[in-house]
């Protein structure tokens, strides 16, 4: 059977206005989880939503939520990010000491741990917690805001995480539509994460569509 590929649409590109609306939609159109950007003002230069938007986005779906954190201080809010429902907490390996602690609050809730590398940030810097992880979420593009372009030379580190050994899911993340997904899975992601090619398009339904083609075409 063809390994599961997840359809996340991530938030940000959302019309924050009638976020329960853009939720059922997606969800409608066969979406397989709800990616959710956290950001800080501080390890990105942008703010968006914290554990309450969260408590309510989870009172809006029973998908899996898909949060990620791009904080600088993981630890300090992760336990409200668990509260508020998120099923998969993913934050960067870039906060450094925090990053133990991190994972194992995640895990101890019975909840999914992943981490995610910044795109100038190497693969050996997950090393030491790959045996603790379920989840590599890898950048193509600088975290911080939707409708970037991709950035092809990002994907080569799926491979080489493979190579590594990790049998986990591996998610991408930044720039990602039905072309560019191509290289993704090629190289073995898991979960893509797309904002601007689902919200952006008035027809999700299509948008999800067009990304089903891909992985058909993509995963055997
Ligand atoms: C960027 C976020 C992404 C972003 C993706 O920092 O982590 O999830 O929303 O948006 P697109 O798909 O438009 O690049
Ligand atoms: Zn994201």
């Amino acid at each position: 059977m063809a390994r599961k590929i997840w359809i996340a649409p991530s938030l940000l590109s959302a019309s924050f206005g009638k976020l329960n609306d853009e939720i059922q939609d997606v969800e409608r159109a066969g979406c397989d989880c709800i990616h959710v950007d956290v950001m800080d003002g501080h390890f990105v230069p942008n703010l968006t939503i914290g554990p309450i938007v969260v408590k309510g986005i989870r009172g809006a779906t029973k998908l899996p939520l898909d949060v990620h954190l791009m904080i600088t201080n993981p630890v300090k809010y992760i336990p409200d990010f668990i509260k508020a429902g998120s099923d998969w907490i993913t934050f960067h390996v870039e906060v450094q000491d925090q990053v133990s602690e991190g994972i194992a609050l995640i895990k101890k809730a019975g909840k999914k741990a992943g981490l995610s590398l910044r795109p100038g940030t190497p693969i050996e810097s997950l090393k030491p917690y790959l045996e603790d992880l379920d989840l590599i979420l890898v950048m193509s593009v600088e975290p911080g805001f939707g409708g970037q372009s991709f950035m092809p030379d990002m994907m080569p580190k799926i491979g080489a995480l493979r190579k590594m050994g990790f049998k986990n899911l591996i998610s991408v993340d930044g720039g990602i539509d039905p072309v560019t997904a191509k290289q993704a899975l090629v190289q073995g992601a898991d979960i893509l994460v797309a904002g601007s090619a689902i919200f952006a398009k008035p027809n999700r339904a299509e948008a999800i569509e067009a990304f089903r083609q891909t992985i058909g075409e993509c995963v055997k």
